[in-house]
């Protein structure tokens, strides 16, 4: 018996005369159950065939659950448990309740009636009446020893072979996910190509895929972007594929002792790339990429924010490993700490985040983007939470360059005859964001002119004149932002300025 069947059997031994297994795979609630009838006879109930054998699954009579449930209501024919199956739309029927009350209330006080009730069910829905009588039981999720053994068991089934480099990488990807949707993925990569390898890690992706997007406090996004998408930034683009080296051999390096990255923090101007950023780590980490939005955690009733961020947290570490992206965090923890500044809820919010940042010791990488830290209160950027703080600047002349050559080729407008260092000193102060809508409408132009096919310089060096660029527009805001950055210890994200005209 392993430690989950272990624990059931303990609750029916002292007598828990309803348990709840709140779980959707009835193959391996059935499996354990049936480990654990040593002795006593089992009896199921479902809606779609009454009352029915166990093993075969072939039905015995189609009884409704009111009559199933009142022929055992006066059973004393030894060890019983009575497996009912999604029996939870019948949960609000009084005499299915008075039933069940009944035989629980019999398992609990009358001498030789041992009847105990099973109700497995993929909704959890506990009536009022039953609530002293009901224990619910949570089937924990494989951990990493057993995930290896289903895989080493379904290689044996199939008599396939694998290497143990193999089955630990995909033991690693199997992580959070329940052992029938293992075996069913095992049973898909394996019919697909006819063997089974690290390429069926994206198999197991979309099945994650699946599980946050039915949680609703996490959405799950598909960028395209990488880190050539992104010009410049040099210093926090080393630092990024290093950390990804760690996260591509997960399982040697936790072997090996190396400390699993816990994240990072990226504060600086607006439309310089934070965000870009941390959309193309998800393919440097080659790990799934989760966007955590904290206003959608709050709810009206006492206690539900933090109940919704324990589950996002919960779901966050099942599909481990994977980025957690936490966008523009001071817009969501602006004024903590100021009298009158956050409310109570985002305040506890705000602590339960920081404590489990501090303590994680996951594969959740987590990437928070920021422009204004003045609003952040001081412990979140405290060392020991992040890795790293990165500070992303205005990009210098060498970046501009990347910049502008990654949009015009990105839109197939790139041609030798541009020269792009003599628009350089004519876009200090621009932003990336801002590079992207000069090259943007500069095509459109050209587009609209009859006379012309070809982007030039003088197209882009006219729309920039009439462009005005973020610092100037937002240089209050950014004077802000430099000033508080001024008194932190964060590392630029940029390699030392040069080129700059
Ligand atoms: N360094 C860069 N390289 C290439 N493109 C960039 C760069 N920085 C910004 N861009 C372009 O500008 C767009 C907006 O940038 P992004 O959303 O990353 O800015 P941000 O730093 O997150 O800004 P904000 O603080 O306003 O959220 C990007 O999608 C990209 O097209
Ligand atoms: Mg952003």
């Amino acid at each position: 018996m392993n430690n989950t069947s272990h624990k059931l059997a303990s609750y029916v031994d002292s007598l828990r005369p309803i348990i709840y297994i709140n779980h959707f795979d009835f193959h391996a609630t059935d499996l354990l159950i049936k480990e654990i009838a040593t002795t006593a006879n089992v009896y199921e109930y479902n809606d779609a065939g009454g009352h029915v054998d166990f093993d075969t699954k072939i039905s015995k009579s189609n009884f409704d659950l009111e009559t199933f449930l009142s022929a055992f209501d006066n059973n004393e024919s030894g060890e019983s448990f009575l497996v009912l199956k999604d029996i939870h739309f019948y949960l609000d029927n009084p005499k299915v309740i008075a039933l069940l009350k009944s035989i629980a209330f019999k398992n609990l006080y009358k001498d030789n009636f041992y009847t105990t009730i099973f109700i497995v069910a993929s909704q959890l829905i506990i009536p009022a009446e039953l609530d002293k009588f009901i224990t619910v039981f949570e089937v924990p999720i494989p951990n990493i020893n057993q995930i290896r053994g289903i895989i080493q068991q379904f290689l044996q089934d199939l008599q396939f072979d694998m290497t143990d480099n193999v089955i630990e990488e995909l033991a690693l990807s199997f992580k959070g996910l329940s052992e029938f949707e293992i075996i069913q993925i095992l049973n898909l990569a394996y019919q697909q190509g006819g063997y089974i390898d690290t390429n069926d890690k994206q198999l197991i992706i979309e099945e994650k895929e699946q599980i946050i997007k039915k949680s609703g406090t996490l959405e799950i996004l598909n960028f395209k972007e990488t880190l050539d998408d992104v010009g410049g930034l040099d210093n926090l683009k080393s630092w990024l594929t290093q950390k990804a080296k760690i996260f591509n051999n997960l399982d040697q390096a936790i072997k090996f002792g190396v400390d699993i990255p816990k994240g990072i923090m990226l504060i600086g101007m607006p439309g310089c790339g934070k965000s870009l950023v941390a959309k193309a780590t998800s393919h440097l980490f080659e790990v799934p990429l989760l966007r955590l939005d904290i206003g959608k955690l709050l709810g009206k009733y006492v206690g539900e924010s933090e109940e919704n961020l324990s589950r996002a947290i919960r779901i966050a570490e099942a599909v481990s490993p994977c980025i957690l992206w936490i966008d523009e965090i001071e817009k969501a923890f602006a004024g903590i700490g100021e009298s009158g500044g956050a409310s109570d809820v985002t305040t506890r919010l705000f602590g339960n985040i920081l404590t489990w940042i501090q303590d994680k010791e996951n594969t959740v990488f987590i990437v928070a983007t920021s422009n204004d830290i003045s609003k952040l209160p001081a412990e979140f950027l405290r060392k020991g939470r992040f890795d790293e703080l990165f500070f992303v600047d205005f990009p210098n002349g060498d970046e501009r360059k990347k910049i502008f050559e990654i949009h015009l080729k990105r839109r197939n407008k790139w041609n030798r005859m541009i020269d792009i260092i003599s628009l350089l000193k004519e876009t200090d102060g621009y932003s990336g964001a801002d590079i992207e809508a000069v090259v943007k409408e500069t095509i459109e132009n050209v587009f609209l002119d009859p006379e012309k096919d070809t982007v030039t310089t003088d197209d882009l060096l006219a729309v920039i004149k009439t462009t005005k660029c973020l610092s100037e527009s937002l240089k209050d805001k950014i004077d802000k932002i430099r000033k508080s950055l001024s008194k932190m210890n964060v590392k630029p994200a940029s390699e030392k300025k040069k080129n700059n005209p």
